[in-house]
């Protein structure tokens, strides 16, 4: 299956930074299997936990890999776009800035939180602090895996109209629990998500893989549905 001007927004290719891929071979491969999907970009996320290592030292790591991924990287690939999924902690608010870790020059970052994660005032707080020091606004990675957003449809809400916008990995509308793929398609029916990624880690367990998920969209939500979600990505990576 072709999914026209597929963006992969969310994912662990990095070779070396992470807990994706391990080696250069093995990214090629993830994005070599993107790109036969449709994808024509691919932002790059690795996890940056700042409470674990300063910004600089993950960007000094992100940005070798990022230099020697791309000298290997055949013409006519994907465009490959270097960010970063942050798991945010008091310590990110250190940095004098943190605009390497935006995508594709806008102001969005992709956000990470505990699962457990209540999303209290504390993380509202926190969220909206990016903003206002940073000129930050977040993407909310992965909602479907916080009990928190998926059973309080006005908390997520209030995130939506804080400025966040909500990602979702495409194999949740296929491999979650039944009531949490419910919820994801009332979701997505109202207008509650606004972006897919693989989130891929490998190419087994955790692969770059779109297909299901994309049909699983189609049968519930029509085509229409897919479109928008691949408009959004294109429209968060205009700048590149
Ligand atoms: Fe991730």
């Amino acid at each position: 299956m072709i999914i026209e001007n597929l963006v992969e927004t969310h994912c662990h290719i990095m070779p070396g930074v992470d807990d994706g891929a391990p080696d250069i071979e093995t990214s090629l491969a993830m994005i070599e299997k993107l790109q036969r999907q449709g994808a024509k970009k691919i932002i790059l996320t690795p996890h940056y936990y700042s409470d674990n290592i300063s910004l600089d030292d993950f960007l000094r790591r992100r940005d070798k890999a990022f230099n020697e991924l791309l000298r290997e990287l055949p013409s006519g690939s994907p465009t490959l776009i270097p960010a970063a999924e942050v798991y945010i902690s008091r310590y990110l608010f250190n940095n004098p800035n943190i605009d390497e870790l935006k995508i594709a020059g806008s102001n969005y970052i992709l956000i990470e939180h505990p699962f457990s994660s209540s999303f209290s005032e504390n993380t509202y707080d926190r969220l909206m602090n990016m903003y206002c020091d940073y000129g930050a606004k977040p993407i909310l990675a992965h909602i479907e895996r916080y009990p928190a957003l998926m059973d309080d449809p006005y908390k997520l809400e209030d995130y939506i109209n804080m400025g966040c916008l909500t990602q979702v990995n495409i194999s949740s509308f296929v491999d979650s629990h039944r009531s949490v793929k419910k919820k994801l398609i009332k979701l997505l029916n109202t207008g509650h998500i606004h972006l897919i990624g693989s989130d891929c880690h490998n190419l087994s367990s955790r692969a770059p893989e779109y297909e299901n998920g994309i049909k699983e969209i189609i049968k519930k939500s029509g085509q229409e549905a897919v479109d928008v979600l691949i408009k959004n990505s294109n429209i968060l990576t205009s700048g590149i």
